[in-house]
């Protein structure tokens, strides 16, 4: 097999998952506790509210060598603290667009919700972000050059 078929063939994309405890963090338990099949290539951080979540936090991410981050939280209208995921909406559009100014594809940053009771989106979140991530390849913009 030729090497660069060979690499892109072992390319596991690296996600890391930034979730709200009260909704999205619930919602991956419950899609492990059902037994839904998804790929495990998302690393979950547990937040207490999407909007808690810094744009630091994501460039920090992809600086550490993930090639997609993802943040989900409750629904529109069902945060726990009223209004974090309005705030996380408006201020985590801002870091697509930063993100395609500096050059890196903002694809490689997702927002969902997803409610506690959602195991099934939950997969089907991480499931379609991993395939388009695979199609993206590597993330190698951000990603610190370490000796
Ligand atoms: Fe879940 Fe705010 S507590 S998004």
């Amino acid at each position: 097999m030729h090497e660069q078929q060979q690499q892109q063939t072992q390319y596991e994309p690296k996600i890391v998952a930034f979730l709200c405890k009260w909704c999205s963090s619930a919602g991956s338990d419950l899609a492990g506790v059902s037994r839904i099949q998804y790929p495990a290539n998302a690393t979950p951080i547990t937040v207490m509210c999407s909007g808690s979540v810094s744009p630091q936090y994501i460039l920090s991410a992809f600086n550490k060598g993930a090639d997609g981050v993802l943040v989900s939280g409750c629904h529109i209208g069902d945060c726990h603290y009223m209004e974090g995921n309005y705030y996380a909406r408006r201020k985590l559009y801002m870091v697509s667009e930063l993100l395609q100014f500096i050059g890196v594809e903002p694809e490689r940053f997702r927002m969902s919700w997803v409610s506690a009771a959602e195991g099934t989106k939950y997969a089907k979140v991480v499931r379609d972000f991993v395939e388009d991530l695979r199609h993206l390849g590597p993330q190698d913009k951000l990603k610190a050059q370490r000796p």
